[in-house]
């Protein structure tokens, strides 16, 4: 059974500037929730109720939204509001544990900073980032591919070619159809990969996304890792050197997903994400139709 999802929350959110100057990215709300409760619920719905977070400067909110408000509650209380009551104590059942990263040293740092929390568990790691369609079962998926393999799984996703530069790039082979709740999906296992590569350098067009599931043998090899590109201790660096002692795979992703840590992916992902909520996805659609028409 997986158990633990740690959701490095550290980065210093450079791409969203001004706003993440003293609020942190992972409390940007998409429509009422920010960022992270996104991951959060994602793994909640796999049975994943521990969770270890990885917080630096800036990040206090992060720990207040997931903790208990009792006056806040009692207001609600008196008004009979006992929706919102539900609404924010939705993750009681699960538990937070916060690990400061002292220097935004890198995604591998982040995680390395985790050990002592996941000993000899494997896990899940979710960049809040990336929001998966909440109707998609990728982390579900994964799972169960981990379960078959005993092996770790990253997420991939096909980019176009201008994009390939902005990711990890994957050098790997088709294994099986993996055929996951009637979609027919794909798993590669990699056979090497190369961080943010220009496009002439790059082995395919299938970039590692903000979904892994790994064991902790990574730990060992995240403390031996020099730092690499942009002097940052690359959590790819280390899964290269990871397959010289085991298979890890990878899992095309078909489904929709929204980089919601750059400007115009986190508009894309408010309207859709919208669009799905049934309070305002009727009004929401004759306003998009309306203002097209307008342009
Ligand atoms: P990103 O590079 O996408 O996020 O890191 P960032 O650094 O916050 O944003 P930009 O690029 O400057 O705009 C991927 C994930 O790894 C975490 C980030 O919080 C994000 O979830 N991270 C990154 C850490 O926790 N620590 C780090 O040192 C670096």
């Amino acid at each position: 059974m997986l158990r633990k999802a740690i959701l490095p929350a550290a980065g210093m959110g450079t791409r969203f500037l001004p706003v993440t100057k003293a609020s942190p990215k992972e409390m940007l709300p998409i429509v009422d929730k920010p960022l992270i409760q996104y991951s959060v619920e994602e793994c909640e719905r796999c049975g994943i109720r521990e969770f270890i977070i990885i917080t630096g400067k800036n990040k206090r909110a992060i720990e207040d939204h997931f903790d208990q408000f009792s006056e806040l509650e009692e207001v609600l209380k008196q008004k009979g509001l006992d929706n919102l009551i539900e609404e924010i104590n939705r993750h009681d059942e699960s538990h937070f544990a916060y690990i400061r990263q002292s220097k935004p040293l890198g995604l591998g740092h982040a995680i390395l900073c985790a050990k002592a929390f996941v000993k000899d568990e494997p896990f899940a790691v979710l960049l809040g980032d990336d929001i998966i369609d909440p109707d998609d079962t990728l982390l579900m998926d994964m799972i169960e591919i981990y379960r078959k393999y005993r092996s770790p799984v990253v997420a991939l996703q096909e980019v176009p070619d201008d994009e390939v530069s902005k990711y990890g790039i994957v050098d790997g082979e088709p294994v099986i159809d993996f055929d996951t709740h009637n979609n027919p999906k794909q798993l590669y296992k990699i056979n090497a990969l190369i961080e943010k590569p220009r496009i002439e350098d790059a082995p395919s067009n299938l970039a590692v996304i903000g979904r892994y599931i790994l064991t902790a043998d990574i730990f060992d090899v995240l403390e031996t890792i020099k730092p690499g590109r942009g002097g940052e201790y690359q959590l790819t660096d280390a899964l290269n050197m990871l397959l010289s002692n085991r298979v890890v795979y990878g899992y095309l992703f078909k489904g929709n997903r929204y980089d919601a840590g750059d400007k115009f992916g986190f508009l894309k992902a408010t309207i859709e994400l919208s669009l799905k909520r049934p309070e305002f996805s009727e009004d929401l659609k004759k306003y998009v139709k309306a203002l097209a028409g307008r342009l």
